[in-house]
């Protein structure tokens, strides 16, 4: 078994002789091109054993795209009408009877900017939403890009990340309504793409205002409420109230609403409501009808012997809070002994013959007064009855 050695000698003998693996090369090594231009590579054999076969291929060993051709003979590679997915590496492989060598060519395909916005628009978006659009562009050299307005040569601030370049809006005003351009440039061209935000509830869409939005008044009284809406075209204006029916005396003239007599019933939410095209708004008028005391007494007239009790209560109606006032009609004051409460009581726990007379209840709130009269008599003997 000493053969091993000769053989190896013999071997590389034979090769430098007769059998070498081919040497190739490629030339140019690497080329660039603008999209639509051609490229030819040629790959040239140094040495080797004949035959040798020649044959390209691409770098990830996919196929030859259909506009790369090689010539006759294997040796010429052309890329014609290149574009960018040409980008890439070929390889040449020369293979013979003792083996194979390869050599490698770049070609870069420059091309403009190709542009994309996510989402594409238009964009119909509601006031105070928050909206972004992303711009993404492709292209060689790689594109610079910027964000801008139509009508504006200021460039925006806008978050770039990569290939993406975005222009957001934490919440949108009427006034961000407009067509914004992502711009993408490099040496082979511009690239502009436009999307359209359109803010609704914005310009021309109502905005409604009533003259007072709270309001205090007296019953019987006629009331007169108005509302007053800007927007483009003119909103329709009407109003209701809430949770009811409007009174059934009412009129209702280019947003005044009249009510003719009004109830305590009548208090409440009304509502204005402008309405156009572009949406609707609402505004509020809150309504007390206050009405002012009616006062009785009860009992109106009370017979009593002296030592007796003495408990009159003063009632009154309307609106709250009502105060009460007892005083004793021709005289400055009530009785010494009595007692009136806040509740409009008169007390007198034992009555005197000098305690009789008329007694006056003044019942009163911020609206108005009401007074009504308690008789009291006071006898020893109540001879008819
Ligand atoms: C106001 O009008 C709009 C549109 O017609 C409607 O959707 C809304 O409910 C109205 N509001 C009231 C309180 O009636």
């Amino acid at each position: 078994m000493d053969l091993l050695p000769e053989l190896l000698i013999l071997s590389s003998l034979l090769c430098s002789v007769c059998a070498q693996a081919p040497v190739v090369s490629v030339e140019p090594r690497t080329a660039t091109v603008r999209q639509g231009e051609s490229a030819s590579f040629r790959c040239q054999l140094g040495g080797g054993a004949q035959p040798v076969q020649l044959e390209w291929r691409r770098a990830n060993n996919q196929a030859l795209q259909e506009n790369v051709k090689v010539g006759p003979g294997g040796s010429v590679l052309t890329v014609a009408n290149s574009r960018p997915a040409n980008q890439g590496q070929f390889r040449c492989v020369a293979s013979n009877s003792a083996g194979r060598g390869t050599a490698t060519a770049v070609l870069n395909v420059k091309y403009a900017p190709k542009v994309r916005l996510t989402p594409a628009g238009p964009l119909r978006v509601r006031m105070g939403d928050a909206v972004s659009v992303e711009c993404r562009a492709s292209g060689r050299p790689r594109p610079k890009m910027s964000w801008k307005r139509q009508g504006s040569t200021l460039q925006l601030v806008t978050k770039e990340t990569n290939d993406v370049n975005t222009i957001q809006w934490a919440a949108v005003h009427p006034e961000d309504s407009g067509v914004y351009i992502c711009q993408a440039s490099n040496s082979e061209g511009v690239t502009e793409v436009k999307v359209d935000v359109i803010v609704e509830g914005g310009l021309g869409a109502p905005v409604a205002s009533v003259s007072a939005s709270e309001m205090t008044v007296v019953e019987g009284n006629m009331v007169t409420m108005t509302c007053v809406a800007s927007g483009s075209p003119t909103p329709v204006i009407t109003w209701s109230k809430l949770r009811a029916p409007l009174p059934w005396k009412h009129t209702m003239v280019d947003g005044v609403l009249t009510l003719s007599r009004v109830g305590r019933q009548d208090s409440g939410q009304y509502i204005c409501n402008a309405t156009n095209l572009h949406g609707y708004s609402e505004a509020y008028t809150q309504m007390e009808v206050e009405s002012p005391p009616y006062a009785t007494c009860l009992p109106e007239q009370v017979r009593l012997r002296p030592g007796d009790a003495l408990s009159v209560q003063c009632l009154a109606h309307g609106s709250h809070p009502i105060g009460f006032k007892w005083t004793r009609v021709g005289q400055t004051s009530l009785p010494a002994g009595a007692e009136s409460t806040r509740d409009g009581k008169l007390l007198i726990a034992r009555v005197k013959l000098s305690d009789g007379g008329t007694f006056k209840c003044v019942a009163s709130n911020h609206v108005g007064s009401s007074e009504a009269l308690a008789e009291v008599v006071i006898k020893r003997e109540f001879l008819f009855e």
